[in-house]
């Protein structure tokens, strides 16, 4: 939509556009009076179709400078009631600002919204953020994979400034996530037959080298000698051979590039949050294989994994938190050939505890148990958080609103929540019981990796990952296979990847 976005602050150049805010059924307030010398925002909010409806835009135009002939737009945004306004809901009249933007060609906007923040006593950090992140998300694109055969766009560089230096400040933060989000939607857009396990320790590894991140890729005879059961057997198939890939970020100092050792035995570590995503870079459901045109889109099944990447960018550059915070990506794809595992196979974990596959499309599970492990053993987990787009069935149960959390520690919940309120990633609580977990027991393993009742696929899925995490590690697991695609553009969203989850991570993070 836009070439590039950035936010000016010191010497601007003068505004093209000044964004103002009215609530509905209020009149301007007094510091956005100001910008309207001779009358023309409020006679434009003297027309019908200016409710000041959340998301409706009215515009005007003043004279761009005493005297002067030329002139400037005035987008006069709906803020909707005011007892109801949340500086959250920025984020989507951004995105309606950005879309008009978009069409008008203009490149320098002035966002004016102190007047209006301070009516409701919102912060305006806060609703700068909101705007930013409106802007950055509603502006992505990826055009990478277009060809001869469509015309190269004309796009805007567009230049955001506000009078304001807290707004501008928070403007930035925003504009900044959204960055971090926009490469996880990036990665997620990337095509299977590009984006296989080795690819994404490439883009693992470009995004250590950049931000001083300690990095590691264990691949081949690596994943025997650290017996990754669920890697090695869901990637077999695939000539795209699997891989966990290790992301770690310091704070207030470089971690060691390249791929040294990784300091084992996990009292010798700092407490660390660990960040763990499911990276299937193509689900076909292996020989379990997905019918009815199920796998179409499955090139997303690596969301989690893209999600996690993203929050590292974001951790790196922009949150900084004193912990320090590692990342592990389970990487495979799950295809068909004669090496593929089958159902009926028994699988031994580094923790002992063998999983008999009931179904070979129950596959992420499968792959998140190596990294779980690993992560209690080697990483001395503060809490861990695990991103999956894990089960169909967490579609049927909350649609593309909620995604579904499991997590049966309080504190970690709150934070969880508290993180998502702040980012607008929503996750509803889903339950955990016994009853559950014996619904995994296997007669001939110890665990099935699904049971064929049909019953709770989300729950199940959450079932299995409790039996790889030590007791006592605060968990979490969030089902985001409704949540990582969006079906059209709705909010400060384009038809596609959302990047799910990296926001939220990154609040995670900045609550340390
Ligand atoms: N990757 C899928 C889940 C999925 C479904 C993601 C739709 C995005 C959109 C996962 O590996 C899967 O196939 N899950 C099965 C589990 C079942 C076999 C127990 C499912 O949900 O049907
Ligand atoms: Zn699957
Ligand atoms: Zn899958």
């Amino acid at each position: 939509m836009f070439e590039s976005i950035r936010v000016v602050s010191g010497k601007q150049s003068p505004p093209e556009v000044i964004v103002l805010g009215v609530f509905q059924g209020e009149k301007l307030d007094p510091a956005s009076l100001r910008y309207d010398a001779q009358n023309s925002v409020q006679t434009a909010l003297a027309r019908a179709e200016a409710t000041g409806e959340a998301g409706r835009l009215v515009e005007a135009f003043v004279p761009a400078s005493k005297g002067s002939t030329a002139t400037r737009r005035i987008i006069i945004a709906g803020l909707g009631k005011k007892d109801a306004f949340s500086p959250g809901d920025l984020r989507t009249t951004a995105a309606a600002i950005g879309r008009r933007l978009a069409q008008t060609k203009e490149k320098v906007v002035s966002v004016e919204l102190t007047g209006p923040l301070r009516e409701v006593k919102a912060d305006a950090m806060e609703g700068g953020r909101a705007f930013g992140e409106g802007l950055g998300l509603v502006g992505w694109t990826c055009d990478r994979f277009k060809g001869k055969g469509t015309d190269a766009p004309k796009r805007t560089s567009l230049e955001v400034q506000s009078t304001d230096d807290t707004l501008a400040a928070g403007l930035g933060y925003g504009l900044a996530l959204a960055r971090s989000t926009n490469l996880a939607r990036d990665l997620s857009q990337t095509p299977p037959n590009v984006a296989t396990p080795a690819w994404m320790a490439e883009q693992a590894e470009k995004l250590a080298k950049e931000f001083g991140l300690g990095f590691k890729v264990f691949s081949g005879k690596e994943l025997e000698k650290e017996r990754f059961a669920g890697l090695i057997n869901v990637g077999k198939a695939s000539e795209n051979k699997p891989c966990m890939i290790r992301l770690e970020y310091i704070p207030g100092g470089k971690a060691k590039g390249g791929s040294g050792p990784v300091k084992k035995k996990a009292g010798n570590r700092p407490e660390t949050a660990v960040l763990i995503g499911k990276t299937m870079t193509y689900d076909t459901g292996g020989l379990s294989l997905k019918v009815n045109n199920g796998m179409v889109g499955m090139k997303r099944d690596k969301d989690g994994g893209c999600a996690v990447l993203g929050a590292m960018h974001a951790i790196a550059s922009t949150v900084k938190p004193d912990t320090p915070v590692v990342a592990l990506l389970a990487a495979a794809e799950n295809s068909i050939s004669d090496e593929a595992y089958r159902p009926d196979d028994v699988i031994t974990y580094r923790n002992g505890v063998t999983v008999e596959v009931t179904n070979t499309d129950a596959e992420g599970r499968l792959v998140l148990a190596d990294a779980l492990c690993w992560a209690c053993e080697n990483e001395n987990p503060a809490f861990i958080v695990e991103l999956s787009t894990l089960t169909g069935g967490v579609v049927t149960a909350l649609g593309s609103t909620f995604a579904g959390m499991f997590c049966e520690d309080d504190a970690l919940r709150h934070r969880l929540e508290q993180a998502s309120a702040i980012s607008g990633e929503r996750v509803w609580r889903l339950p955990m019981h016994k009853e559950y977990r014996d619904m995994m027991k296997s007669p001939i393993a110890d665990i099935v990796n699904s049971n064929p009742n049909r019953k709770a696929h989300p729950i199940q899925g959450a079932a299995f990952l409790y039996n790889f995490v030590k007791d006592g590690i605060p968990f979490a697991h969030i089902d985001i296979a409704g949540v990582h695609v969006s079906d059209d553009a709705s909010g400060p969203f384009v038809k596609g990847p959302t990047g799910w989850g990296v926001r939220m991570l990154a609040d995670l993070l900045a609550q340390e």
